[in-house]
């Protein structure tokens, strides 16, 4: 099953797997990852080649499994997680089993929100440990993401600079649900309201972070994640 080879090989040419490592070795370490318990069962949906994963297992983290629509993306991830080759709108996972759910540019390719997004978040709670933790990176329109979709843009930039390229290429090759994300940041952020309660809500260098705990029915508990911060 693929799911768009064009975008996919943009995809692989905008960041080699050890950049991609890095970068998502960063970002977990900013969310608190080093701290967390490395037996925490992981599931990082929309894992594409499993850089996240492979971040994970670095850090020391030993039971983890990544979920993807996609079986050439999932052929080249090289590690230790159980993978699943699956849809993120319906996941074959028994209810309350994973202690973390990890998404990191995955929401953004639905292609109807917030329908599907409210399916998608749905099924995270469901398969989510009441205790557990929903974790999220996802572009998000702040000045800076404006600023780099004007200069990726211009052709001579995509000329010269091949990352730039690859990511106009991916843009435009996910323009329509991509758009569609960027557009609703409102509605975005109430179906996590629905199903969650925001521990963390930051956009930053055109991205969201969102920390999320399962919201139980009788939770007093609740910060409305429409109240993003930004830095
Ligand atoms: C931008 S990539 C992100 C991959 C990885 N998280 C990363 O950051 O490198 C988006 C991924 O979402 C997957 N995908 C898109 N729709 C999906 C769905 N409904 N269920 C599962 N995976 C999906 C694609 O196959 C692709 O691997």
């Amino acid at each position: 099953m693929c799911c768009d080879p064009e975008w996919e090989a943009a995809y692989k040419r905008f960041e080699t797997p050890e950049e991609e490592i890095t970068k998502f070795t960063r970002r977990l370490k900013r969310f608190g990852f080093d701290s967390l318990p490395k037996d925490a069962l992981v599931n990082e949906i929309f894992c594409g080649r499993g850089g996240g994963l492979v971040a994970l297992e670095r850090m020391g983290f030993t039971n983890l499994q990544g979920t993807d629509l996609s079986d050439t993306l999932l052929e080249e991830y090289q590690g230790d997680a159980t993978l699943h080759l699956a849809d993120c709108l319906s996941m074959p996972f028994d209810s309350n089993s994973f202690d973390i759910v990890i998404v990191q540019g995955g929401l953004h390719h639905l292609p109807r929100i917030p329908e599907d997004l409210d399916t998608c978040i749905s099924e995270v709670k469901r398969i989510l440990k009441p205790t557990g933790a929903f974790y999220v990176v996802e572009p998000w329109r702040t000045p800076f993401l404006t600023f780099a979709h004007a200069v990726t843009d211009q052709p001579l930039v995509r000329k010269l600079y091949a990352k730039g390229d690859a990511l106009a290429i991916m843009t435009a090759r996910e323009r329509v649900t991509y758009e569609q994300w960027l557009n609703h940041p409102k509605e975005v952020l109430a179906v996590f309201d629905k199903h969650f309660v925001a521990k963390q809500s930051q956009a930053s260098w055109g991205k969201l972070a969102y920390v999320g705990t399962p919201l139980l029915d009788a939770s007093a508990d609740v910060v409305s994640s429409a109240r993003v911060g930004s830095m």
